[in-house]
């Protein structure tokens, strides 16, 4: 059975999120083990690339939006099409709220090291810093930022053994409507 496939776009935005995503939880993992100096350029890097990828993750909303996705395969049951939704709909959720607490954890951090984005701009902080609230709501975020990409992780093998099964066992091309070679 012939299916649709995502637009060009929408793949280069899931492969490329993906591949940030990869690349700013291991800079994420490594800083324990730095020291002072690498530590502060890899949290700017880190930075750098949670305010990236909170401008693409909008702009592949907005985009899924404008060039709607195709339909799923008349062959999925009805119970199938809704947990792939529903898991859709957490992973983007999750991919808004992992950067956005991390920009709330730094707008109520203690330190002011100024966030320079890429080294060209400096990003600004949301005003929160020296209210009463600060420094619980600096422990909150900090805590649910990184707890929250552990929920993402889990989700994200579902996801992957999903599209696995969808191609081995189902063989009914889900996994090719994402990657542009595959049938
Ligand atoms: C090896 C890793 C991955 C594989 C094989 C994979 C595969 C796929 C496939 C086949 C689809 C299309 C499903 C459909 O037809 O409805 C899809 C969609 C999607 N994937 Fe992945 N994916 C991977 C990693 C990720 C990661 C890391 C994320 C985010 C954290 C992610 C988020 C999404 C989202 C949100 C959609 C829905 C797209 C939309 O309709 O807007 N994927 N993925």
């Amino acid at each position: 059975m012939a299916n649709q496939k995502y637009n060009i776009v929408s793949m280069i935005l899931h492969w490329l999120i993906f591949a940030l995503l990869v690349w700013n939880i291991a800079i994420g993992w490594g800083l324990e083990d730095m020291d002072k100096a690498a530590k502060l350029a890899a949290i700017q890097t880190h930075k750098s690339l949670g305010f990236t990828l909170l401008l693409l993750v909008i702009f592949r909303l907005a985009w899924r939006h404008i060039a709607k996705p195709p339909a799923l395969p008349s062959t999925m049951s009805a119970r199938d099409v809704k947990i792939a939704g529903l898991t859709h709909i957490a992973l983007y959720a999750i991919m808004l709220g992992v950067p956005l607490l991390g920009w709330f954890m730094i707008s109520t951090s203690s330190y002011k090291f100024p966030t320079m984005f890429w080294g060209m701009f400096q990003w600004p902080l949301l005003p929160l810093s020296g209210q009463s609230f600060s420094k619980p709501l600096h422990e909150i975020t900090e805590f649910a930022h990184s707890k929250l990409v552990w929920v993402g992780i889990i989700l994200v093998i579902l996801h992957v053994a999903a599209a696995i099964k969808h191609q081995i066992i189902d063989k009914d091309g889900v996994l090719g409507r994402m990657i542009p070679f595959i049938k």
